[in-house]
């Protein structure tokens, strides 16, 4: 099985900061904690909210619905276990300074 790639935008987020990008059918939102760069399925699987509409505290993205925070790294939903799953987080590159994120198996279902 391939693994599909995208380009989402220039890597130039700021430390802090987070973006939400659409991708196909899908969106996923790339973080910067201490000047990493980390992307998360960006629908809460809680109860649909975008977390790009979120912060970050620490090394905590926070939903804005209803402020369950998963870690940037693992998706790890680590302030209200049983509420909701973990989030999926993706894999990215910076190519010619752009974000590439990977992980988006099978092709072609992305739109
Ligand atoms: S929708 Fe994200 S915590 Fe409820």
């Amino acid at each position: 099985m391939s693994t599909s790639r995208r380009v989402l935008g220039p890597a130039d987020l700021a430390a802090g900061s987070l973006k939400g990008y659409r991708v196909g059918k899908r969106n996923v939102v790339v973080t910067n904690v201490d000047g990493s760069l980390r992307a998360m399925d960006d629908w809460c699987n809680h109860a649909g909210c975008l977390l790009s509409g979120g912060h970050l505290d620490g090394r905590l993205l926070v939903c804005p619905c209803h402020e369950v925070g998963f870690d940037v790294d693992t998706g790890k939903n680590a302030t209200s276990p049983g509420v909701c799953d973990d989030q999926p987080v993706y894999p990215i590159e910076i190519v010619d300074g752009q974000i590439v994120v990977l992980g988006f198996d099978p092709p072609g279902v992305d739109g």
